[in-house]
């Protein structure tokens, strides 16, 4: 996530690419629509797959790397019903295709009963390095597999209730920093060292690595309460990483009730995204291979 934006063009014969919120039905979701994928697009999803698989061995979380095959073979875009054959018994989630990003609630509902919103499209091959926008990539190898695990896919559905809830309570702006502190760019403390979990990380190279070894950003212990006063930067590296202990750690964290948090945070200050507070728990960097 570092590079800036190209301008992008598309070959005549390339269909267009980006998602059509004309085929969307009220919930959002649409039809994958696996026969339009075109044989580059194919070719694409699995050089883009491959490159990544060699990035996260020892880089990503010990759940995350467990799942990965489960995604399909991965010599092509996988259809949504293949991978749901295997999903919906394994933790009771589903992925359904959506045209792109799409409004708040809508999002919490679909999470809140246990279906991930999948973008149906595919990056272009100018965008193959970098894409600003979430894509079918991004979605579906960053943030499905830790659906399999247990513990994880009851968070994800936790925090979509969590979300109908704090948009009652004018407090979207603090859930949102959870979403993207954990789901995102979230880091885990495990015996082999650093791993990372988000989605934002995984589905990144250069992040990927920068968050585990650079000696730079910050690596704060995860409390939420000091999470959701943290602003968060959308165009560059982050520069604090929050580090749980284990998806139990982090779903008993974000169980409790938030509502005196969030009355608590309208009168705290916030938080520079490469604050550290005094006296705060941080983790150093992982040592890089000699
Ligand atoms: N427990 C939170 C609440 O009461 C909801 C939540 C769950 C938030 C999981 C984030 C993650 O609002
Ligand atoms: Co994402």
């Amino acid at each position: 996530m570092q590079e800036a934006a190209k301008p992008v063009t598309y070959g005549a014969s390339e269909r267009p690419p980006r998602g059509d919120y004309a085929r969307a039905r009220a919930d959002y979701t649409c039809d994958q629509g696996w026969e339009e994928y075109s044989a580059d697009e194919h070719d694409r999803y699995a050089r883009l797959f491959a490159r990544q698989m060699q990035h996260v061995e020892g880089r990503a979380c010990d759940e995350f790397i467990a799942a990965l095959s489960r995604l399909g073979d991965a010599q092509g875009i996988p259809r949504f019903e293949d991978i749901n054959t295997v999903l919906k018994p394994a933790t009771g989630w589903e992925i359904v295709a959506v045209p792109g990003l799409i409004p708040e609630r809508e999002f919490f509902t679909l999470l809140a009963n246990r279906r991930f919103p999948v973008t149906y499209w595919l990056r272009t091959e100018a965008e193959f390095d970098y894409i600003v926008e979430p894509d079918l990539f991004h979605d579906l190898f960053g943030h499905v597999p830790l659906l399999f695990d247990p513990v994880f896919a009851d968070y994800i559905q936790a925090f979509g209730a969590g979300g109908l809830k704090a948009q009652g309570l004018d407090a979207l702006e603090y859930l949102s920093r959870i979403y993207w502190y954990t789901v995102e760019f979230g880091l885990m403390d495990t015996p082999q060292g650093l791993r990372a979990y988000g989605a934002g990380i995984l589905s990144s190279v250069g992040e990927l690595e920068h968050c585990l070894t650079s000696p730079e950003p910050n690596r704060v212990a995860f409390d939420a309460l000091r999470l959701m006063r943290t602003r968060y930067k959308i165009d560059t590296y982050q520069e604090t990483y929050f580090v749980i202990t284990g998806f139990d750690q982090l779903f008993e964290a974000t169980a409790v009730d938030f509502t005196p948090y969030y009355t608590e945070l309208r009168d705290l200050p916030e938080l520079a995204a490469n604050a550290v507070q005094p006296g705060e728990v941080t983790y150093s960097a992982n040592p890089t291979a000699a």
